[in-house]
């Protein structure tokens, strides 16, 4: 995570040792890199090695984080980008798509990188780095090729990014390891290979085993940096700066205080021609052992001692080791049908007429230590929902007594703290006041902040502090093997039940709250979703 303007750089993690070495490939002819923003260095010089240039992950997120790490003066003038793809085509070909799209998405109001116009000298800046690189991740052709080029300008620091389908992640590291190019150098200043792994990490404990176990055969554990582009959004690293830097909080932030926990992640898009993928893994795996999982993490995890990478992941890895193994009982699945929105899922492209892939689940989840015991998490996922938000609303207890019972008030609202991950970036709290009046009345009333009133809000992509904490080596945000491993065996029992039958799969139609079955899952405890499409309280 990177550090804030009051974090000094000697508190940086010890991983984030800036190796001395230079990586000789720097464009001499390229413009320099605007200044950097105060209290922030720029990251050491590397050669970004990008496996699947042309694919869509490179050119909606990666370029957009690149072109704004360059507009911050984050990257060192000795970077060089190298983009590898199947099919052969020219660098200039490759940089003119790069920068076409990155002038849609910058004019497009829907895009996470909508920067208006672009700064046509930071692009100017990393298109001068980018190099293409035709080769099938197959083959040996690329990785020789690769190494020649590498050992060409003598080594240097290199990110191995796997912006692929997960199929080919096991072939290129075994390459990679093979050709000699996860090689480090010796002691602290020594050059750095780290490989970047994006999700989905395995599809059950099995296969995640199976893949660590192929990874850390070549490489070591503090080389694979595994992403879960959720701790790369500011308003999810603010989880822990609301909890640790407010001495409000932390007091309540327990099982006497905290009723139920809500983690929310729905979405209005319904699997926008991802068919073929989601028919594999469906909602549940491709959002909740990670994505949720990890929220949970912030929300639920002890205070580390300190920001170190392996501070703050032990005290995650203790609440993954916590959760409770969830069953059938714990877990709802839906499916979303024909609705105002759009067709439904079975009609979409790529989708099994009679598929019984889940587009939601819903979960309740316990984390078995001293602090939470007993506390449900409530977690629900689900494409072409009623409203896309992500967030994370924190119930408290009722006051123990009803001071106001001969009053007109017979139930006090709960107290609810929420923190809005997105698209809404900020904070609520619901409590209660007096009315105005001569009758002692209790009414609800909400108090909220929004980043866009005291920050200048960025077009920030989420992958910025990502590519930005690799490159220095500070694996605060990314997730070790353990973590990944805890995660999936505490769902392994919903993913493979024991009794050998399927998750039934509930009907809910496009546009709605998602299916009954997940109302009822709450009721049973006496508790109900929050609504997806919440009326703003009402001023008087
Ligand atoms: C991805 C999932 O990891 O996260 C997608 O594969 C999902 O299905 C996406 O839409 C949600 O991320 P965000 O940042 O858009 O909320």
């Amino acid at each position: 995570m990177s550090t804030t303007p009051n974090t000094p750089a000697s508190n940086r993690p010890a991983t984030a040792a800036e190796p001395s070495c230079k990586v000789s490939v720097s464009p001499h002819d390229a413009p320099s890199a605007p200044a950097s923003p105060a209290g922030k260095r720029p990251a050491p010089p590397c050669t970004l090695v990008i496996f699947g240039a042309g694919g869509d992950l490179t050119k909606r997120l990666l370029m957009p984080a690149l072109y704004n790490l360059a507009v911050d003066g984050l990257l060192d003038d000795g970077m060089k980008i190298i983009g590898v793809n199947h099919g052969e085509r020219e660098t200039s070909a490759w940089r003119d798509d790069l920068h076409k799209s990155l002038e849609q998405f910058a004019a497009d109001k829907a895009s996470t990188f909508h920067a208006g116009k672009l700064d046509e000298k930071a692009w100017d800046w990393v298109g001068q780095r980018l190099e293409y690189m035709a080769g099938e991740f197959e083959t040996d052709d690329v990785f020789s090729k690769l190494k020649q080029k590498l050992d060409q300008a003598q080594g240097g620091n290199v990110i191995f990014y796997l912006a692929v389908t997960s199929r080919f992640f096991k072939p290129i590291v075994e390459r990679l390891g093979k050709a000699g190019l996860l090689k480090e150098g010796e002691g602290e200043s020594g050059c750095f290979r780290r490989i970047v792994v994006e999700k989905p990490f395995g599809t059950d404990l099995a296969s995640a085993r199976d893949l660590n176990t192929h990874i850390l055969s070549f490489a070591k554990e503090s080389q694979v940096y595994r992403i879960d582009h959720f701790l790369g959004k500011d308003t999810v690293q603010s989880i822990l700066a609301v909890r640790f830097a407010n001495a409000l909080f932390e007091p309540i932030w327990r099982r006497e205080y905290i009723d139920s926990v809500q983690i929310t992640a729905a979405e209005t898009i319904g699997v926008e021609g991802r068919g073929k993928f989601y028919e594999q893994t469906g909602a549940f795996r491709d959002m909740l052992p990670n994505h949720l999982f990890q929220l949970l993490g912030m929300v639920a995890m002890e205070p580390p001692n300190s920001f170190d990478a392996e501070a703050v992941r032990d005290k995650k890895a203790d609440i993954m080791h916590a959760i409770q193994p969830l069953t059938a009982d714990d877990v709802v699945f839906g499916q979303y049908e024909k609705g105002p929105p759009g067709v439904g899922y079975r009609e979409e492209p790529d989708v099994a007429p009679d598929s019984t892939t889940e587009t939601y689940a819903a979960a309740r989840v316990y984390v078995e230590n001293w602090r939470w015991a007993g506390v449900p998490f409530y977690l629900r996922t689900g494409k072409r929902l009623a409203a896309r938000r992500t967030e994370i609303s924190v119930q408290l207890k009722p006051v123990p007594f009803r001071l106001f019972r001969d009053t007109p008030v017979d139930a006090l609202t709960p107290n609810v703290l929420t923190l809005r991950i997105d698209p809404a970036h900020g904070t609520s709290f619901d409590f209660n006041v007096k009315t105005p009046g001569p009758v002692m009345q209790v009414g609800a009333v909400q108090s909220s902040f929004d980043y866009a009133d005291f920050f200048a809000e960025r077009a920030n992509v989420g992958y910025e502090t990502l590519l930005y904490d690799c490159m220095l080596g500070d694996e605060t945000l990314f997730q070790r093997a353990d973590s990944i491993e805890t995660s999936w065996a505490a769902v392994e029992d919903v993913l493979h039940p024991k009794d050998g039958g399927a998750m039934p799969v509930h009907g809910y139609a496009s546009g709605s709250e998602g299916p009954a079955q997940a109302d009822a899952l709450l009721a049973r405890d006496g508790h109900a979703w929050r609504p997806l499409q919440q009326a703003p309280v009402e001023k008087k």
